[in-house]
């Protein structure tokens, strides 16, 4: 791979992120990677005490999948994170799959000996090839050290495909729930307990929406509908591998309600509803406990797709987790949508700013503006052109096409010349969303990290997440638009670092 060859002396001369150099040329600048070796799902996202806690699959010995543990990092502000040495490892045979993790300051597991306010469990599939069970472990110290639980597992229904729990404290039923996925079966089912130990089996779910493939790492959240504070819905998040439409994996939601006992999909059965349209989000995951002066519901999703997960071109790491995102549901004349945009937070990053006058685009347009990693608002209206937009890491023979197809009402990413593409045959591709021109506008939100490209299109009611590979030096910005010219009505950019 022509980029892994990097001349030592360039890399050396490459910026600090967090005081350590960036190592390779695909190594993002404001996402989150391991240090080195294999990630895939977010797990355990738990704030507590003043620190965001992001654990995450991975396998401490090796840049593909394998020996999964919880690999651990601590953020303050959702954006800078810290290394941690790893938290839960793969013990006698039995590997630490994907999870959750709760403060249980009420001590009601009991492993939590009198230091409540500080404890935390985790809740996780403990994997065998013949096995997978629900399991816990506590923290007495912030996070920082693990104790499984002797008593492991505390649910075992002897199935080989029961993962993933998802765990929170329902208030009005005053219990915990547990959600977890029987994959095979593409069912989601909903367990009560008094504490975190005995589980009582409350209902199950599905299979509704898109039923092929798995059902993986669900997780389950109330939301409140924009402008309306007073109305509020569950959203039942699932993961779906292989066979998504796009080929391998994708992340699908049902709206609808929860009573602490049933989860009821509002819309019909065979309504299937995608968070995101590009090919590299998946196993998303929402913090739990924010603190009570935080209103949001953050999530934050895997950027990769289990087609091409151990084959991304990067080292010493593999794996990138996207920005934490804020989620809203937004009424829509189709329905009740996810919105999801990028937390408020990530503008502490940025830095210088370009912008642009209004004007007329037609062809290409090539802007003063470059960079790899760029927050990039730009606001459309159509004209006569049949597609306009973004060009993006545009270089001598590569670009990342970011743009809107009038006819089909459809915003896109297209990667097929984005860089490399040929580490494997699944990864090249133009990613869709459906997306209305809203009063006569197409707006854009984009987020540009070095391998990676986050489209939040219509105020984040279509967003699209796709990795690319180009060459460092491709940094290239452009406007186009095509059939005739649109207008760009506003054009604000920074860098973030
Ligand atoms: C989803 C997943 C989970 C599982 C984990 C194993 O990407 O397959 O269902 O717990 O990865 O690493």
């Amino acid at each position: 791979m022509r980029l892994l060859a990097m001349p030592v002396l360039l890399v050396a001369a490459l910026p600090l992120v967090g005081g350590r150099p960036l190592d390779h040329p695909h190594r993002p600048r404001f996402h989150f990677t391991p240090e080195r070796n294999f990630m895939n799902d977010p797990n355990g996202l738990v704030y507590l005490d003043g620190e965001y806690h992001l654990f995450y699959q991975h396998n401490p010995f090796g840049d593909t999948w394998g020996h999964m543990s919880w690999g651990h990092a601590v953020s303050r502000d959702l954006v800078r994170w810290q290394h941690l040495p790893v938290a839960l490892r793969e013990e006698d045979g039995i590997m630490v799959f994907s999870g959750s993790a709760v403060q249980d300051h009420r001590n009601t597991s009991g492993l939590c000996g009198g230091k409540g306010d500080a404890c935390l469990v985790a809740v996780y599939t403990g994997h065998t090839a013949t096995r997978q069970t629900q399991n816990l472990a506590a923290s007495q110290d912030r996070g920082r050290t693990w104790t499984k639980y002797a008593g492991n597992p505390v649910l075992d229904i002897g199935s080989k495909d029961f993962r993933d729990p998802r765990v929170f404290w329902h208030q009005p039923t005053g219990r915990w729930i547990m959600v977890v996925s029987l994959a095979e079966e593409r069912k989601i089912r909903f367990y009560g307990s008094s504490d975190l130990k005995r589980w009582i089996h409350l209902s199950d779910f599905g299979p509704e929406g898109y039923t092929k493939g798995q059902w993986e790492c669900p997780d389950l959240f109330e939301l409140v509908v924009e402008g309306d504070p007073a109305r509020k819905r569950w959203v039942l998040d699932v993961d779906v591998n292989p066979g998504a439409p796009l080929g391998g994996s994708a992340d699908q939601y049902f709206v609808g309600s929860f009573d602490g006992t049933t989860f009821r999909n509002d819309n019909p059965k065979d309504l299937v509803l995608w968070a995101d349209h590009g090919k590299d989000f998946y196993a998303s995951l929402s913090w739990s406990d924010l603190p009570p002066s935080d209103p949001r519901r953050v999530w934050i999703g895997w950027m990769s797709n289990w087609q091409y997960a151990n084959q991304d071109p990067t080292s010493p790491w593999r794996g990138m987790l996207t920005v934490p995102r804020a989620l809203r549901l937004r009424a829509l004349s189709e329905g009740l949508r996810l919105i999801q945009e990028p937390v408020a937070e990530l503008r502490s990053l940025r830095g210088s700013r370009f912008s642009l006058p209004a004007r007329e685009v037609g062809g290409s347009v090539p802007l003063e503006l470059k960079g790899d990693a760029l927050e990039i608002t730009a606001e459309f209206a159509a004209g006569s052109a049949t597609s306009f937009g973004l060009t993006v890491r545009k270089g001598v023979d590569e670009e990342t096409r970011i743009g809107y197809a009038v006819p089909s009402a459809e915003v896109f990413v297209d990667r097929r010349r984005s860089g490399a593409t040929s580490f494997s045959p699944d990864f090249s591709g133009r990613h869709a969303g459906a997306l209305p021109v809203e009063a006569g506008r197409v707006r854009l939100h984009v987020l540009v990290d070095r391998s990676s490209i986050e489209v939040f299109a219509g105020g984040g009611r279509t967003v699209i997440t796709d990795r690319i590979f180009p060459d460092p030096a491709s940094q290239g910005v452009e406007l186009w638009a095509e059939g005739g010219s649109a207008s760009l009505v506003s054009f604000e950019a920074w860098s973030l670092d």
